[in-house]
């Protein structure tokens, strides 16, 4: 398991061409997918079908030739799996019975963590059997921000003004959330370790919300609570943390949360991204909008990102989750650009 390219690249031992995955890689964007999704019945029937969850886990990997295969799941079931309806409506996302009170968290409940979540881990342990040898398995949560976020708004939202109201003027409840979802979430992270993930991957995908002290107490402190409390039971496995948006936080973020990897959106500066290679190792941070656009701009950027980050631990990736209307040939394209980059 410690030579997997993926692996080794986070340990700072980088393979000689940089590995590379893409956030959210099994998915609409794929045929094969689609026809696979229109027989399932829901989004959700789906990833509580272990045997389906990790036929879609392994169809990106089967056809691109990535070098990690990452979970087929989503954030919000450790909200559903604590006690919160959840639906997700075509063409809408997700809806959620909102919890916007400390009443409200008082109702939700680990006790049935394990047994709600169960089929995941049996998706974790099917595609574990199923990979090839090189290819690293990533687990997977939403970091307790974030999936906040879609439990208070009940759902996407654009300005999150009735999480950010809670937070300032009920603290004492809103904290409450954050810290069943902490508690939760290295429950949820340990036991996909357990059924076979070798890397663990926080989604903080709002964390460029919050001025600073509210950053510090609702992304960096949970996110190293999560990573203090899988680490207490598997020292080993390394955590991306995804703090997606953060800016000026990301160093802080890094130096505070124990990560040993940081995801960075297409906004960080490669300079800056380069820097943070003395601390850990760098994922990103190509923009899923030069992924779609594909041809000579998404090369020259290609190019520069491999320029500033390939010679330190690196893992090649998008700056966030690969749109639906992406081309399959452009995707082909960017693999063959990484991996033909000799350094
Ligand atoms: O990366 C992967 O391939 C693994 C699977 C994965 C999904 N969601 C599958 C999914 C992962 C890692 C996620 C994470 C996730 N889910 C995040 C964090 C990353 C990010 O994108 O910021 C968030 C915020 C969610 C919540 C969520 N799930 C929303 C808002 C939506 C609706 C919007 C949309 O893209 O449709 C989803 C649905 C979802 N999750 C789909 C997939 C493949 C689409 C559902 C479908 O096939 O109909």
């Amino acid at each position: 398991m410690l030579d997997k390219p993926l692996i080794k690249a986070i340990r700072g031992d980088p393979p000689s061409t940089p590995p590379i995955w893409l956030m959210r890689q099994a998915g609409r964007y794929l045929p094969e997918y689609r026809s696979l999704r229109a027989g399932a019945g829901s989004f959700l029937d789906l990833v509580y079908n272990p045997d389906l969850a990790a036929e879609v886990t392994l169809q990106p990997v089967r056809r691109f030739g990535f070098d990690a295969a990452i979970l087929f799941s989503d954030i919000l079931v450790v909200p559903h799996a604590l006690g919160v309806d959840l639906s997700f409506r075509e063409g809408e996302g997700p809806v959620l019975a909102p919890v916007r009170s400390a009443a409200d968290v008082d109702g939700l409940s680990v006790d049935g963590l394990h047994d709600r979540l169960s089929p995941i881990y049996r998706t974790v342990a099917t595609v574990k059997e199923a990979l090839a040898p090189g290819v690293a398995l990533i687990g997977f949560a939403g970091a307790p921000w974030t999936v906040a976020t879609y439990m208070v708004e009940g759902g996407a939202s654009r300005d999150h003004a009735v999480t950010k109201s809670w937070m300032w003027s009920a603290p004492g409840g809103f904290q409450s959330l954050i810290d069943i979802l902490v508690e939760a979430s290295v429950e949820y992270l340990v036991a996909q370790v357990e059924a076979g993930a070798e890397v663990l991957q926080l989604f903080e995908s709002w964390a460029g919300l919050l001025p600073e002290p509210e950053f510090r107490r609702c992304c960096i402190e949970p996110a190293a609570r999560i990573v203090a409390g899988v680490k207490d039971r598997w020292p080993a496995v390394p955590v991306i943390g995804f703090p997606r948006g953060a800016g000026l936080m990301i160093d802080a973020y890094v130096r505070e949360t124990g990560i040993d990897a940081v995801g960075l959106d297409p906004m960080v500066p490669l300079d800056f991204a380069r820097g943070l290679q003395g601390r850990c190792a760098v994922q990103g941070n190509l923009d899923p909008l030069l992924l779609m656009t594909g041809g000579g701009p998404m090369a020259g950027r290609v190019s520069d990102i491999l320029s500033a980050l390939g010679s330190g631990p690196f893992v090649f990736n998008l700056g966030h989750g690969i749109l639906p209307d992406t081309p399959i040939g452009h995707v082909e394209d960017l693999v063959a650009l990484v991996r033909e980059r000799a350094r």
